[in-house]
């Protein structure tokens, strides 16, 4: 029986768990050209919720593509997968292959693209961006040229950036401005709506809301966050249910998760993988402690590898406060024999506090005490203290 759970991957259809209005709300905005920031922690679902968006989208006739920024690391890059997307977008648009070489002429004129048949009866687009590349003009040719092929076919589109902040990063290493450019395209565009998807919160909303920056009041700021824990419960009933477990007591999940759908998937499928090698998918199943216990061992396991390389990228006062906050929090007030223990200064203390509530690694739980924004590396950073 194959395993109903999915992660590291971007979901969609039965795997896909609730989120009607966030999917409403973002539909609305980008159907009526208003473009959006999708803002979040990492993995809570942003990718995957503007995949069934795009779906749903496409369905009433809007042409949809998406540029994944992620290890996109030079100007180049980043030029050549925009080209290559856009001019995919112009091509689903034309499928008379002939017609479509003509237009690719008519938009491309400075920006080269091989563009070939494939054995399977396909086109194989590849843009040939030489160095140094020309920002404004490979961009405009392609989101510009974009836009007007649509208005030709008197249609709507949405180009979704996922990751957008890496462009930041280019930027921040060189003397381009990438920014300012996407900013100038992005603008004059009349019949694509945007969607840029970030993880780093503060480097994507800096993008969007620090007054000197290019894309200043651009595009409406959606936060997303966890998924409410009814939907979920009703989620993981549903999957385990496909593969012909009955889960009696599904609290204990929802209070390991913490409404965070990635983890959800993780531990869902960690513990189905316990209960067919033990034997045990008979149609009920009680989750106890230690079905639990080794379903959470299990997700922390495999979390090692992400949780690692972003635990090494908090300098030592950050990892502290990290530590201090994951063992002792929520806390509003830090103690001063736990600052002792780290030779810390209530200075420092709050100096490394802001900096991870910026980063997005803390934030002010209900009662205004802080708090890991994730419960896993909360639970990772605690239990590393202890052994
Ligand atoms: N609505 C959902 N229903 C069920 N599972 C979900 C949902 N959203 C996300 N997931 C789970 O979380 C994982 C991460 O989702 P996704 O890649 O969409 O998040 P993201 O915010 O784009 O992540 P990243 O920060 O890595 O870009 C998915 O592989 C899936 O397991
Ligand atoms: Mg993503």
């Amino acid at each position: 029986m194959p395993n109903p759970f999915l992660f590291g991957k971007i979901v969609t259809g039965k795997h896909f768990c609730n989120r009607e209005k966030e999917q409403q709300l973002i539909a609305d905005n980008l159907l009526g050209g208003q473009s959006i920031v999708v803002i979040s922690p990492r993995r809570i679902g942003k990718s995957s919720l503007l995949a069934v968006v795009n779906s749903k989208l496409e369905k009433k006739g809007m042409a949809c593509g998406r540029i994944d920024f992620f290890a996109l690391n030079s100007i180049g890059k980043i030029l050549g997968e925009t080209v290559r997307v856009c001019a995919q977008m112009m091509l689903n648009q034309e499928t008379n292959l002939k017609k479509f070489l003509s237009l690719a002429a008519d938009v491309f004129k400075r920006t080269r693209i091989a563009i070939e048949p494939t054995p399977d009866g396909n086109v194989s687009i590849k843009p040939e961006v030489g160095l140094p590349a020309d920002i404004h003009t490979s961009l405009s040719e392609a989101i510009s040229g974009l836009d007007r092929v649509l208005e030709r076919k008197k249609r709507k589109g949405l180009l979704v950036l996922d990751e957008f902040q890496e462009i930041a990063n280019v930027d921040r290493a060189g003397p381009a401005s990438l920014e300012a450019e996407f900013r100038t395209v992005v603008q004059s565009a009349r019949h694509l709506s945007f969607a840029f998807l970030g993880s780093q919160a503060s480097l994507l909303s800096d993008m969007f809301t620090a007054r000197q920056r290019p894309f200043f009041q651009a595009a409406k700021i959606v936060e997303l966050g966890t998924i409410d824990n009814k939907s979920l419960n009703s989620y993981i009933r549903r999957r385990f249910r496909s593969a012909g477990i009955n889960v009696r007591n599904i609290e204990e999940i929802i209070r390991v998760v913490e409404g965070h759908p990635d983890y959800t998937q993780r531990i869902c499928s960690h513990l189905h993988d316990i209960m067919v090698a033990s034997g045990k998918p008979a149609q009920a199943v009680h989750l106890d402690d230690s079905l639990i216990r080794q379903g959470l061992e299990a997700m922390l396991e495999s979390c090692e590898l992400i949780f690692i390389p972003e635990w090494q990228t908090f300098p030592l006062r950050q990892q502290q406060v990290l530590s201090l906050i994951a063992e002792k929090g929520p806390l509003r007030r830090v103690a001063a024999v736990d600052l002792a223990e780290y030779e810390m200064s209530h200075t420092s203390f709050n100096t490394a506090l802001k900096q991870l509530l910026r980063k997005g690694a803390l934030r002010e739980d209900s009662n205004s005490n802080y708090c890991l924004v994730d419960p896993i590396f909360r639970r990772w950073i605690a239990r590393r203290s202890v052994t």
